[in-house]
C-alpha cells in the first residue's frame, strides 16, 4: 500500500537538515532552562515510571475543544472565554515536559519534534489572542481565532502522535526483552572469563545482556543491554554510583539515563522504564541467568 502524502512529507521532516540550526538552538534551551537534575527527572516522567508530557497536553487539548462546542451553544461565552484561558495557562506544564524531553531525542526525532512545538507555539499564540478579543467584547473574532487555533494545534498533535508511534519516542525500547528469552537459567561461561569492574556485553540467546562483576565483592549483575530510552548500549556506558544506597549502577553513553544493576530501576531519566534484570547464580563456577517474568 502507499503511504499517503501526509505521512510522506513528515517522513521528509525527518531527514530535512536545514531545521538543524533551530534543533541545536532549542538543545542548547533546553539544557540551560531545566536544570537541576530533579526537575528534569520529574518533567520527564521518572516518577510515575511514564513519559509526562503526552497526559500533560490532554488538559489544554481538554479544554479547548470543550471551548470550541461551546462556542456553538449561544449564550455561552463567559465559560468558553474561561476554557480558553485556562487551556492557555495549561499549556506551561505541557510545553516544560516536552521541552526537557526533546533534548533527549534522535536528530530525526528532534526535526519533527521542531516543527510540531512550532505549530503548537502558533495554537497558544491563536488562543491568547482569542483571550484577549473575547475580554474585550469581540467575541465573534475570538471565536474565529479559537478555531484556527485548534486546527493548528491538531497538526501538531498529529506530528505528536507521528513523533510517539512512528518514531517511537516515549515507549519502552526494553519492552520485548522477556518475549525473547526462555523461562529458566541460562549459561554465560565461566564465571571467571568476566573482566571486573569493567562492563562486558554477553547474549542470553539472541538478546545482548551487560554484566558487572564487582571486584570488591564477586556479586555479579546482569540486565538487558539495550536501553529502555531510545536503544543505547548499556555496555558502552559508565559504571556509576549515582545515588547513596543504590549500589553500582550504569549510565547509558546515547542519553545518560542511569539505572541500577541491583534492580534495573531508573535512578536518572530521561528514560522513565526500568531495564530488565535478571538474576544471577554460579554453578560449578559457570554464571547462570534467569529472567523473572521470561517467556
Ligand atoms: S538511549 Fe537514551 S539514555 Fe539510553
Amino acid at each position: 500500500m502507499k503511504t499517503v502524502a501526509p505521512i510522506a512529507v513528515i517522513d521528509a521532516l525527518e531527514d530535512a537538515t536545514w531545521l538543524d540550526p533551530v534543533v541545536d538552538l532549542e538543545h542548547k534551551l533546553s539544557h540551560a532552562l531545566i536544570k537541576p537534575q530533579w526537575l528534569r527527572d520529574l518533567l520527564h516522567g521518572v516518577p510515575q515510571g511514564h513519559p509526562l508530557h503526552p497526559p500533560l497536553v490532554q488538559v489544554p487539548l481538554g479544554a479547548w475543544f470543550s471551548a470550541a462546542f461551546l462556542d456553538l451553544v449561544p449564550g455561552s461565552e463567559d465559560a468558553s472565554r474561561r476554557l480558553v484561558g485556562a487551556g492557555v495557562l495549561a499549556t506551561v506544564p505541557a510545553v516544560a515536559a516536552g521541552y526537557t524531553d526533546f533534548a533527549a531525542l534522535h536528530p530525526q526525532q528532534m526535526r519533527v519534534a521542531v516543527v510540531h512545538a512550532s505549530a503548537n507555539f502558533t495554537a497558544v499564540g491563536l488562543y491568547s489572542v482569542s483571550w484577549l478579543a473575547r475580554r474585550s467584547g469581540r467575541h465573534g473574532l475570538g471565536k474565529a481565532l479559537s478555531f484556527a487555533g485548534l486546527g493548528i494545534a491538531g497538526l501538531g498533535g498529529f506530528l505528536g502522535g507521528h513523533l510517539s508511534f512512528r518514531q517511537a519516542a516515549g515507549p519502552n525500547h526494553a519492552e520485548d526483552v522477556p518475549h525473547r528469552v526462555e523461562p529458566g537459567w541460562h549459561s554465560l561461561g565461566p564465571v571467571d572469563d568476566l573482566p571486573t569492574g569493567t562492563l562486558t556485553r554477553r547474549a542470553v540467546g539472541e538478546v545482548p545482556v551487560v554484566v558487572l562483576r564487582q571486584e570488591s565483592s564477586d556479586a555479579v549483575f546482569v540486565l538487558a543491554d539495550t536501553c529502555s530510552h531510545l536503544s543505547g548500549p548499556l555496555h558502552e556506558g559508565e559504571v556509576t554510583t549515582a545515588k547513596p544506597g543504590e549500589g553500582p549502577c550504569v549510565t547509558c553513553p546515547w542519553h545518560g539515563s542511569t539505572f541500577s544493576l541491583r534492580s534495573g530501576a531508573v535512578v536518572n531519566g530521561p528514560a522513565t522504564a526500568p531495564q530488565p534484570r535478571f538474576s544471577t547464580r554460579v554453578v560449578d563456577g559457570r554464571l547462570e541467568v534467569s529472567l523473572p517474568g521470561a517467556g
